[in-house]
């Protein structure tokens, strides 16, 4: 019998294939569908910490309303808050309530004072893990690498002291000595690293000559730099590592979990071909461990890592030449 459970962040999950915070995470009805689908787990659409302020912000009315007092101001404001924060709040209950795969929140903060805050709202609430969702753009010049990376660390830190439930951090790749710094965040303290975020890239309408949208789906070839990443890293990692960005097929999936990936976590492909696709990805792995004669996800889970290859360099290789990757 061929079982896709397995194990992410210390719970169960049903399948491999985790729903990853998006627009499809938001609501109770697109939830149950990935339940129905075959979703492992879902990642609820993150809560950013802007979005609250701003829409708290909203609620207070300017000084010519005419109640511009300080306390007044600072009641509507939190009033604003609690009422911008209730949504997420009561969909994790619902969520919690009505599935039984994992739910797992997510939140990005601009200010660090305001994470341990919010993670014990979301604790509260009945999440069984918190991703945390942390993007901070190297532009600029004056900040350098050790010191974006502490910003980081300091952040872990904070977190880790005041959850209760298992956190991951999702991170993006824009790191100079990646291999390093994975492996010193996995061991202070996450359960999970969710590798890679695929952030928002703005584009150029050069007839307008104005900044616009870039292309906000990942296409099917982008799982190449997870690929790499995670079968360097695994088996060095402190902690469970669910691999992101560009996972459209169960044939990927599976080499993912062969690099060492507890589990994936999938986006584009849902927006692209509706969350069926969760079902038929489950159906690939499940075809795929039958030929290859496993019965469980552990059964495979690694087995083509840099630690264990008889050929290593292999993983390392990044010139195109001719006698080592054998194009041109
Ligand atoms: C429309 C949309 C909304 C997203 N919203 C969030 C979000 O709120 N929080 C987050 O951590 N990632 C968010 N993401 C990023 C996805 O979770 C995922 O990491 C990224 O799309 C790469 O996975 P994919 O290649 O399967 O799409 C969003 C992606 C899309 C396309």
């Amino acid at each position: 019998m061929i079982n896709l459970s397995t194990t992410y962040l210390g719970l169960k999950l049903p399948s491999p294939v985790i729903v990853g915070s998006c627009g499809l995470t938001k609501s109770l009805k697109a939830l149950q569908a990935c339940e129905a689908a075959g979703a492992g787990a879902v990642v609820l659409k993150s809560i950013f910490e802007e979005q609250i302020l701003a829409e708290a912000e909203g609620q207070v009315p300017d000084e010519e309303g005419g109640l511009f007092h300080s306390e007044a101001y600072e009641y509507l404001q939190e009033y604003g808050e609690e009422n911008a924060l209730a949504a997420s709040l009561s969909l994790i209950r619902e969520a919690k309530r009505c599935l039984k795969i994992p739910v797992i929140a997510s939140v990005n903060c601009r200010t660090s004072n305001r994470w341990e805050e919010f993670i014990h709202r979301l604790e509260k609430a009945g999440a069984d893990a918190i991703e945390l969702n942390i993007n901070l753009l190297s532009s600029d010049a004056r900040l350098a690498g050790p010191e974006l990376e502490a910003r980081y660390e300091e952040l872990l830190a904070q977190v880790r002291e005041t959850a209760t439930v298992p956190v991951a951090l999702k991170l993006g790749y824009h790191f100079s000595a990646l291999a390093a710094f994975l492996f010193r965040l996995s061991h202070s303290g996450p359960k999970g690293l969710v590798l890679f975020n695929r952030p928002f890239f703005p584009d150029f309408d050069v007839e307008k000559l104005e900044l616009t949208t870039g292309r906000y789906l990942s296409s099917p070839t982008e799982y190449q730099m997870p690929l790499r990443w995670i079968s360097l890293t695994s088996g060095r990692l402190g902690c469970d590592v669910c691999a992101a960005t560009g996972i459209h097929s169960g044939e990927t999936a599976v080499k993912l979990i062969l690099a060492g990936a507890h589990a994936v976590q999938v986006v584009s492909v849902l927006y692209e071909h509706g969350i069926e696709s969760i079902g038929r990805m489950n159906e690939e792995i499940r075809l795929w461990m039958q030929r290859h004669d496993c019965q469980r996800i552990e059964d495979f889970r690694g087995r083509l890592r840099q630690v264990d290859s008889p050929n290593p360099a292999a993983y390392e290789r990044v010139q195109f030449m001719r006698h080592t990757a054998g194009i041109e």
